[in-house]
């Protein structure tokens, strides 16, 4: 069989879980825009039935969901560029998903870090929307035939099931139809930690808020953040080696680079031998300048829901002039008798 060459397509998502944070940003949000900017067709989703796999309240899934498209275009994607869509507007994603629910294995599913973190030891009662999650998440990429999808290192293992995914449809059906996509996590700040534990990821089910940076945080509190989080004694170090064993300052320099869009090496050149009293209030400065616009941004964009409303509608129909094809195609594929004309 002669190989399909796709078209490269950007399409990447977020849980409208609320707190959107620091993490969030410089593993997938700073990189959208930046993959919009280099004129790559680029699609990027508010996931919201992904977000109630675990319960959410219906009122503040509403809000987060808007909150979120917010944060999007805070961040700098241009609804007229790239396609913003909510997942449940457009539903070849769930259709699709049903048919990945068919060809993805329980085991594949089991296997899953997430699956086993977010379910634990109560995994019976835990939704069947949790355990399948990830094919959904495959029928998110999938059905855009996209190639590339930006996203911080948490997702590499839900991204190598939507190539396993892929190759097992193309397989059985014995057609070269969905693309092997391939994940892209880059940059300095691939795995952000807590502000207060760095063996820990920064997350927004922490109980602790001090532990993010949230994208809705004002100037006085994310430098308060950055003055409080954890550090060690020692100075910061003349080479990134050094900091292998010291995860908290390894953090805090990650984000510097990440937010100054410099490489480590340089940030470690410029800070050798500096105190965290002297490194943290630089820091905080850097976060302000970068992270308080995007926060305003996104309050000012609340304020104008019609607006938001009308963003995501004209983006899911954007959206389905190509998955609807797509899905049809599909559909044939896998033997469904198609309606007619009447
Ligand atoms: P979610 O909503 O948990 O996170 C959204 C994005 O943020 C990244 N991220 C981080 N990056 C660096 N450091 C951190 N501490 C950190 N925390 C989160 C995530 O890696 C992700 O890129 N399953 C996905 C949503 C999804 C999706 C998709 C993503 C659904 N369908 C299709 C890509 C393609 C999730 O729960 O992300």
């Amino acid at each position: 069989m002669t190989e399909t060459t796709f078209t490269p397509r950007v399409f990447s998502g977020i849980q409208p879980s609320g707190n959107l944070h620091l993490g969030n940003y410089l593993g997938a949000l700073k990189r959208f825009a930046a993959a919009q900017n280099e004129g790559i067709e680029s699609i990027y989703c508010m996931v919201d039935l992904h977000a109630i796999t675990v319960w959410q309240d219906p009122a503040d899934l509403r809000r987060a969901t808007r909150e979120l498209c917010a944060g999007f275009i805070a961040s700098g994607l241009d609804p007229e560029k790239s396609i913003l869509i909510n997942q449940s507007q457009v539903p070849e994603h769930a259709q699709l998903a049903w048919i990945f629910n068919c060809v993805a294995r329980m085991g594949w599913m089991q296997r899953m870090t997430q699956w086993k973190d977010k379910a634990g030891k109560n995994a019976q009662n835990a939704s069947l929307g949790l355990f399948a999650y990830p094919s959904l998440m495959a029928a998110d990429i999938l059905i855009y035939h996209a190639t590339h999808v930006p996203v911080g290192e948490d997702q590499k293992q839900h991204l190598e099931l939507t190539r396993d995914i892929a190759a097992k449809f193309n397989h059985d059906y014995g057609v070269d139809f969905f693309p092997l996509t391939e994940p892209v996590i880059e940059g300095a700040a691939t795995r952000v930690m807590s502000l207060r534990d760095g063996s820990k990821k920064m997350s927004k089910s922490d109980p602790s808020d001090a532990s993010r940076i949230n994208m809705t945080d004002d100037a006085d509190t994310i430098a308060k953040k950055i003055r409080k989080a954890k550090t060690d004694p020692e100075p910061l170090p003349d080479n990134t080696d050094e900091l292998d064993e010291r995860p908290e300052a390894r953090n805090l320099v990650n984000i510097y680079a990440a937010l100054a869009d410099m490489p480590v090496e340089q940030v470690i050149a410029d800070h050798a031998g500096q105190n965290f009293a002297t490194f943290k209030p630089s820091l905080a400065d850097l976060a302000v300048a970068k992270l308080a616009p995007i926060a305003e941004e996104m309050s000012r964009l609340m304020g104008e829901q019609d607006e938001i409303d009308r963003i995501l509608t004209r983006g899911a129909e954007r959206a389905r002039a190509i998955t609807a094809p797509i899905l049809r195609q599909t559909y044939d594929i896998v033997g469904l008798v198609p309606p007619v004309e009447l």
